[in-house]
């Protein structure tokens, strides 16, 4: 690992903001925000139950992960039509690529949309669309994780894996999200199993809300390669030696644990810790137009509160790459620009 100089803290939010990174959590139904919604329902001539964006963003205030489920699965129902899903994406990877993500693995879920109506091609085509048009144009590579909803059926998330499964070569993983006390991994054995069996990557979200036996059954009975939080496995040692003995990533998403109250405040967040103990952590903004900040933001907050330095800032963007879906070149080569911009940073 590199050495890297010290910088002094008032440089240090330039140097976040700068440094090369991957951005491994985010839902893209949570990177909608209230503008982009308000032309979506416009064209589609629907209706926003809020007057305008103001009293929209006043509405999201949550005390939990469900509150913020609800009032994010109210905002989805503006998304009709492939151009939508395009669009929306389009606006996500404009924001990662001016924050130096050279790499995005995006969370998206069909089920919400079926449910509304649409079909699995609307949705994974659009999507897919501003994928290859933002490596094109912007130079940010994407690549999309289908996520099975836990508060419904496993029955419910194999019908999803069917639909899903004419664009194969679209996505390189799946994923489990939504409502997750109640809903154990292990409820979604089967449906991963059989995933697993055809080649897609496979993360789920565990351990945000959630106890650490949650984390265990997601490594141990899913397979998951990367744990999508996990921020509560510091309270299990014997999960932390396994997670740190068997380099298994954490995406840490710390503006939404403070906003759905996982940690009351930032500077109580364990992003540290986790650190210190030798967890393979990364930085991430989960829904973004809900939580109040891109991944820089996320960075820049997060450093503030807890006094990190440039050592944890290169460490973070160097798990980002370690922990990504893409070739061990492609990662090579990312992980030499980053160690680049560390040692020339004035
Ligand atoms: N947790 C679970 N499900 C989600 C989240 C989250 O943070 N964001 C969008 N779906
Ligand atoms: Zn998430």
């Amino acid at each position: 690992m590199l050495q890297v100089k010290p910088v002094p803290p008032e440089r240090l939010p330039a140097l976040l903001r700068r440094m090369p990174k991957a951005e491994l959590h985010m839902h893209i139904e949570g990177s909608l925000e209230p503008e982009l919604m308000f032309a979506f329902a416009e064209r589609n001539g629907m209706s926003v139950p809020y007057a305008d964006v103001a009293a929209l963003r006043r509405a999201y205030v949550f005390n939990n992960l469900q509150e913020f489920l609800d009032i994010y699965h109210a905002g989805t129902l503006v998304l009709r039509v492939e151009q939508d899903f395009y669009d929306m994406a389009w606006a996500y990877l404009q924001r990662a690529a001016a924050d130096q993500v050279l790499h995005t693995e995006i969370f998206f879920d069909t089920q919400t949309h079926t449910g509304h109506g649409l079909s699995a091609e609307v949705v994974i085509n659009g999507l897919h669309r501003a994928c290859v048009d933002a490596k094109e144009q912007l130079g940010i590579s994407a690549a999309l994780i289908l996520c099975f909803l836990r508060h419904l059926s496993e029955a419910e998330a194999f019908e999803a894996l069917e639909q899903a499964l004419p664009y194969r070569d679209k996505l390189v993983g799946v994923g489990l999200a939504s409502s997750e006390m109640g809903h154990p991994p292990e409820k979604f054995a089967k449906v991963f199993a059989r995933a697993r069996a055809l080649g897609f990557r496979l993360v789920a979200h565990a351990g945000e809300e959630g106890p650490p036996a949650y984390i265990w059954s997601a490594l141990d009975v899913l397979k998951v390669e990367r744990i999508d939080h996990g921020v509560q496995a510091l309270r299990d040692p014997a999960l932390v030696a396994r997670l740190v003995h068997d380099h298994i990533p954490l995406t840490v998403c710390p503006l939404s644990n403070l906003k759905l109250k996982v940690f009351p405040t930032l500077v109580q967040h364990n992003l540290g810790r986790m650190l210190e103990a030798g967890l393979v952590a990364t930085v991430n903004s989960d829904d973004p137009a809900y939580f109040g900040g891109y991944i820089n933001e996320n960075f820049t907050q997060t450093f503030a509160a807890l006094g990190l330095n440039a050592q944890q800032a290169y460490q973070l963007a160097h798990n980002s790459f370690a922990a990504s879906f893409i070739d061990a070149s492609t990662k090579q080569a990312f992980q030499h620009r980053l160690a680049e911009v560390f040692e020339t940073f004035e």
